[in-house]
């Protein structure tokens, strides 16, 4: 019975209709993945090259921009090529594996980042020296184990929905809350699961953050001075608004009970943490780090960047 009502594809009806913003689209998800590739994996090679630079801390930011990496390689390639063969189609199977791989990099993404965010914040001298190389191997494995697991429950419980003749998809790839909007089965289960399952996903690691941040915005309120008042204040401030970036936008797709259908507000959110935060991520909270340009630099053989004596 399930068999005869499964589709067997489904058609990305993409970001636009109108072949000029498609157009506008596909450039900009070119250039921005081109810069967020880049991006990352010279944070992931500055770092493993220089042997001073392993430390708990930076396995942390070479763990997140892996992470970042395979996120957006999960849904952007393959919007991109799909673009480009003027096609869009995906087969079911391939349809359910993106969403499992999103969902799993998403969150493991979403956990550790706060999990490094609280310790820069909270226990910067923990991080610095006095942390194991167990611990930290322990740190990073549990998000990416919660994360999968989260991901796998999602991903049986959608295998469980039927989908009659409607197949197109309003989004560039395929997401969970749109599958779960396509499903002619009964989905408050699904419904409940995102809701539940955010938690430990979102919810929990933005208040983690939000309650790390909150002590430090009120001592940079404090400095006295204007000009350290400002230095302050750009870090903290480009860091927040990365933050709020993601977990906002999160928040706001996923966690609107109202919706029933993607609208294109939802679509543009999405942009953002899927596509926006990934490539950004890098740029803000690793590659602004003195060691780290210093690191780059060597690796990239450009003596004068190097601000360590050697
Ligand atoms: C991630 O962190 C672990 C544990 O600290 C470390 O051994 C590993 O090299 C890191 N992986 C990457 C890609 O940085």
């Amino acid at each position: 019975m399930r068999n005869q009502t499964r589709v067997l594809e489904f058609l990305f009806l993409g970001l636009s209709e109108h072949p000029e913003q498609q157009r506008f689209f596909f450039r900009l998800f070119l250039i921005m993945y081109l810069i967020g590739t880049l991006g990352n994996l010279l944070t992931i090679l500055a770092i493993g090259f220089d042997s001073h630079l392993h430390t708990p801390m930076y396995f942390f930011l070479s763990n997140l921009s892996f992470l970042d990496l395979c996120f957006i390689s999960t849904m952007v390639p393959k919007m991109l090529v799909n673009n480009l063969l003027g096609s869009n189609v995906i087969s079911y199977q391939r349809c359910l594996a993106q969403m499992y791989f999103i969902n799993a990099f998403g969150a493991s993404d979403s956990i550790l980042f706060s999990a490094d965010r609280y310790l820069a914040v909270c226990h910067p001298l923990h991080y610095g020296t006095v942390m194991t190389s167990h611990l930290c191997a322990l740190l990073v494995a549990v998000p990416w184990v919660s994360a999968h697991l989260i991901a796998m429950i999602h991903s049986i419980f959608i295998d469980h929905l039927s989908f009659w003749t409607n197949n197109k998809i309003l989004h560039y790839f395929c997401d969970i809350n749109t599958l779960i909007k396509l499903s002619c089965s009964d989905t408050h289960i699904n419904e409940m699961l995102v809701l539940f399952l955010g938690g430990p996903e979102v919810l929990i690691p933005f208040k983690c953050i939000v309650v790390s941040y909150t002590p430090i915005v009120c001592a940079v309120w404090k400095v006295p001075s204007a000009h350290g008042k400002w230095k302050a204040f750009s870090t903290c401030g480009s860091h927040l608004s990365v933050v709020t970036l993601f977990y906002g936008t999160v928040i706001g797709v996923y966690f609107n009970p109202t919706s029933t259908h993607t609208t294109q507000k939802d679509m543009i959110a999405t942009v953002m943490y899927t596509v926006v935060t990934p490539t950004l991520n890098p740029f803000i909270y690793s590659l602004r780090n003195n060691d780290l340009k210093g690191a780059l630099g060597k690796l990239l053989g450009l003596k004068h960047f190097s601000k360590r004596p050697l």
